[in-house]
């Protein structure tokens, strides 16, 4: 039986996303800067890590406190050693009704068989770019495009539900929303526009940066007729559209623009088990400790609801260019999106 709580605001929980890695294989310029994220970057110690044995104690609690949705991101998820076992074990939980990866697919072609047999339903590819050049100075790791969309195809085929993410921000790829447009139309899959946003401490953030949802569609409404498409389920982060005459959607995220903090449902686990409540969040809540302390699942339970009773976020809806500057916020590659 699933229970609902809400917070402040009335905010039920309902999703969770699980940040299992803060490693990653790409260096992009407003993710994971190289002057910062270079050799001598400490990362997360693997006892830092929650264990898979954590992780899924942890979600079969958030899942009786009313959670449906699980989501693993990372810095890069599936370079978490096991991942397909975790989503084995997660897929398997009752009261699961949706489970999704994020990630930048580069090792996603080989093992998209196996997530689709693990009980994975959906990826989410993040993809800035449909030419090399311009990739390649966002990941900062030499990557070309052509292995992520092989890795899109290989995933669709496997059954897995596709959809790419692309971050816009000015002057780094805005000149690639048009091609990208094409190219994600002609293969049948959603992509989703992100507009650039302020997290973190070291991704040089300015609001000039920001191609705004408008501005885009204003772009997109050159070249395609689109038609507006109804949320899904209560707060869907993506505005959806169709191109008229075709099954194929295209999306905002519009965390700036038209920020969308009054239905947040989400709740976030980074990889060493601290427990946020919003995105831009400074300070998380160890759970990890407790949990190695040796708490009860009814002990625990009560922790997370009472964090989330009195949970009372709206970053995005609050956002000035002073708490954009000078607010302590947790990096990206940390808290995974
Ligand atoms: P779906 O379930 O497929 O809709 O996934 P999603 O869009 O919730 O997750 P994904 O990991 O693909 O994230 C896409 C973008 O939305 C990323 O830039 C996330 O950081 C951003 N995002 C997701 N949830 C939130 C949120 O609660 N607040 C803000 N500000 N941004 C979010
Ligand atoms: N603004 C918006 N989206 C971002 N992402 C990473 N950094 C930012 C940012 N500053 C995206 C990634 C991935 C998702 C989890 O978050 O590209 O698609
Ligand atoms: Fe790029 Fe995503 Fe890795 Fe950040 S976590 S460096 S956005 S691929
Ligand atoms: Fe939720 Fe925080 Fe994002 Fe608002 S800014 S939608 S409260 S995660």
């Amino acid at each position: 039986q699933q229970s609902v709580i809400t917070d402040k605001f009335g905010r039920a929980l309902q999703d969770l996303r699980i940040s299992v890695t803060d490693r990653c294989n790409f260096r992009c310029r407003y993710c994971m800067p190289r002057e910062i994220f270079g050799k001598d970057f400490v990362f997360l110690p693997k006892e830092h890590l929650l264990s898979f044995e954590e992780i899924e104690r942890l979600a079969k609690i958030f899942l009786k406190l009313g959670v449906r949705k699980i989501r693993l991101t990372g810095g890069e998820p599936l370079l978490r050693k096991g991942i397909v076992s975790l989503v084995e074990r997660l897929a398997a939980l009752d009261g699961l009704q949706d489970i999704g990866l994020t990630t930048n697919a580069v090792l996603l072609g080989k093992m998209a068989e196996d997530l689709k047999a693990a009980g994975l339903k959906r990826v989410n590819v993040s993809l800035d770019a449909i030419e090399d050049e311009t990739f390649k100075q966002i990941n900062d790791s030499n990557y070309r495009t052509q292995p992520v969309i092989d890795s899109i195809i290989k995933a669709k085929e496997a059954g897995l539900e596709v959809k790419v993410n692309m971050v816009v921000k000015k002057g780094m790829n805005d000149h690639q929303v048009i091609p990208m447009a094409a190219f994600f139309k002609d293969l049948g899959v959603t992509l989703r526009y992100i507009e650039f946003m302020d997290v973190g401490q070291t991704n040089g953030w300015d609001f000039k940066h920001v191609l705004t949802k408008k501005e885009i569609f204003d772009m997109l409404r050159d070249h395609y007729s689109l038609e507006p498409v109804n949320p899904s389920y209560f707060g869907e982060v993506a505005k959806r559209y169709r191109y008229q005459g075709t099954n194929t959607e295209v999306g905002f995220i519009t965390s700036v623009s038209e920020s969308f903090c009054s239905s947040c449902t989400r709740a976030r686990i980074a990889a060493d088990g601290n427990f946020y409540t919003c995105l831009f969040a400074g300070e998380g809540f160890n759970l990890k400790d407790l949990l190695r302390s040796g708490i009860s699942d009814e002990q625990m339970e009560e922790t997370i609801v009472s964090r989330w009773k009195y949970r009372e976020d709206r970053y995005s809806d609050e956002r000035t260019e002073e708490t954009a500057r000078n607010r302590k916020k947790i990096e990206m590659s940390y808290i995974g999106g």
